[in-house]
């Protein structure tokens, strides 16, 4: 599991559901698209992907139902997850929120039995990553032609 250490407790009022109606999936799409794609200036339909319906989606909404972080675990196969869309609210990061993410996943992960989980971790964010006790085993893409990526892993 993620870093035990990580203490950060749902506010009152604050949920974390997997969306389901219009509104529901407009922030969780909404959040996505500010943090990973707005501030390299991508376009709107950049956000959503391929493996978006093999996917199980999470979203963090606080007391005024406002999104404040995102996470989704894209099953590669029935033993490995990937996750993937991991973004925290501007206001909100550096709180334990991301962490609190990651284990909401792999919680998803482990019920589901897998014994594997990938990611392709931005450079910014691979500290987040070892953190969370994820590994490096290889270096990875670069995503708009600058952000490097580094593949990490976790065996349960
Ligand atoms: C990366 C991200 C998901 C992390 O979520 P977060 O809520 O900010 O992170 P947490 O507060 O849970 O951090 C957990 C630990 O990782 C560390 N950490 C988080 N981001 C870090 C960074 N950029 N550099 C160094 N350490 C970092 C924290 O210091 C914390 O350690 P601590 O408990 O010893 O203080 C979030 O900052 C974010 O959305 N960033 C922008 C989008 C992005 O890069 N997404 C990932 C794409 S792969």
């Amino acid at each position: 599991m993620a870093d035990q250490s990580n203490t950060f407790k749902l506010p009152k009022g604050w949920k974390i559901i997997q969306p389901k109606s219009s509104e529901e999936w407009e922030l969780y799409y909404g959040l996505r698209y500010e943090i990973l794609r707005k501030p390299w200036n991508q376009d709107k339909k950049t956000t959503k992907d391929e493996w978006e319906n093999k996917s199980v989606h999470f979203l963090l909404l606080n007391e005024a139902n406002e999104a404040v972080a995102t996470g989704r675990l894209q099953l590669n196969t029935p033993t490995l997850g990937q996750i993937r869309s991991m973004a925290v609210h501007h206001d909100h990061q550096g709180k334990g929120i991301g962490s609190f993410m990651i284990n909401t996943l792999e919680k998803e992960a482990l019920q589901r039995g897998m014994k594997t989980l990938e990611l392709d971790a931005r450079e910014p964010a691979l500290p987040f990553y070892l953190k969370n006790n994820y590994s490096v085993v290889a270096d990875s893409y670069l995503l708009f032609g600058i952000i490097k990526h580094f593949k990490m892993k976790k065996d349960f």
